[in-house]
């Protein structure tokens, strides 16, 4: 089992579990994860949800392999992939999202942090959004996001160039809250979660979303324009040297196209 999943002293932890392909993201992980998402936001007992991946790795994102072999649906099609349901559950989940990250995040595993309510990083922790260098788009609504957090110029390092980023310039750019030490990220997020236990969670939910209400039709059109776009070039010549050169293990070739 790649995600793992429990309730615990009212918070419902979702765990990536895959460390042998550095929890990257298959069709049925995300499927697991929109489910538990939704079931969170259903189970009264639940005052919020924690996100984690395992030490030393968050997430590599999405499984390369599923993005050659089985990539989301293009059209019509887009709203039942499993990815963009998983991006649906997240943007619909009015309890509070914590997220621990340690190790790498690359990808959705750092898009995905821009939709959580706080985030904790290692110091370990190294974030990087190479959509471009893989032939692809933005994605998460992460075209909107980032330049709104961070401005254009700092965007266009991490969204154009795909530049790596440490922990703390996660924090200087407004993505994550803290840097702990790589032990302590967990238990510190956990200890964050179940202070909503003490909160009153109908104020939490109606706040949770008037914050996010403003940007909300304007992140879901993004989601479309953008899922479009990515489902498109994940069929691209460009995309498929990319993915080849990564199994390979080479430096990708563009200088054809
Ligand atoms: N999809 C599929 N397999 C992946 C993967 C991914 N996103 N990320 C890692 N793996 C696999 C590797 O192919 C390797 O498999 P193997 O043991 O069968 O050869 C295994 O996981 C270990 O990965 P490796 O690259 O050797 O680990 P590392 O510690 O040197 O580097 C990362 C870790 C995360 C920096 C690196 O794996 C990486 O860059 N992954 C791809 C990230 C990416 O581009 N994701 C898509 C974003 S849109």
């Amino acid at each position: 089992m790649s995600i793992r999943t429990g309730t615990l002293n009212g918070v419902a932890t979702i765990e990536i579990a895959r460390p042998e392909k550095k929890n990257a993201l298959t069709i049925a992980m995300y499927q697991a994860m929109a489910d538990a998402l939704d079931a969170a936001r259903e189970d009264a007992a639940v005052r919020a949800v924690l996100i984690t991946g395992q030490p030393g790795i968050f997430s590599s994102g999405n499984d390369i392999e599923d993005f050659m072999s089985r990539p989301p649906g293009q059209g019509a099609h887009m709203a039942e992939s499993p990815v963009y349901r998983f991006m649906q559950a997240l943007l619909a989940c009015d309890k509070p999202v914590v997220a621990a990250v340690t190790g790498a995040a690359v990808g959705i595993g750092t898009t995905l942090l821009l939709h959580c309510d706080l985030v904790y990083v290692a110091d370990d922790a190294r974030l990087a959004m190479p959509f471009v260098s893989l032939g692809l788009v933005p994605e998460f609504a992460s075209s909107l996001l980032v330049p709104q957090l961070m401005g254009h110029r700092r965007a266009a390092e991490k969204l154009l160039l795909g530049e790596p980023f440490t922990a703390e310039q996660a924090v200087e750019c407004g993505i994550a809250n803290a840097v702990l030490p790589a032990a302590e990220v967990l238990p510190h997020a956990r200890r964050v979660a179940e202070r909503f236990n003490a909160l009153p969670p109908g104020a939490v939910r109606e706040s949770k979303r008037l914050m996010r209400a403003p940007q909300r039709a304007e992140v879901e059109a993004t989601l479309r324009t953008e899922g479009a776009l990515f489902a498109a070039r994940l069929r691209s010549p460009e995309a498929m040297e990319a993915f080849q050169a990564f199994f390979q293990k080479r430096r990708p070739d563009f200088s054809k196209f």
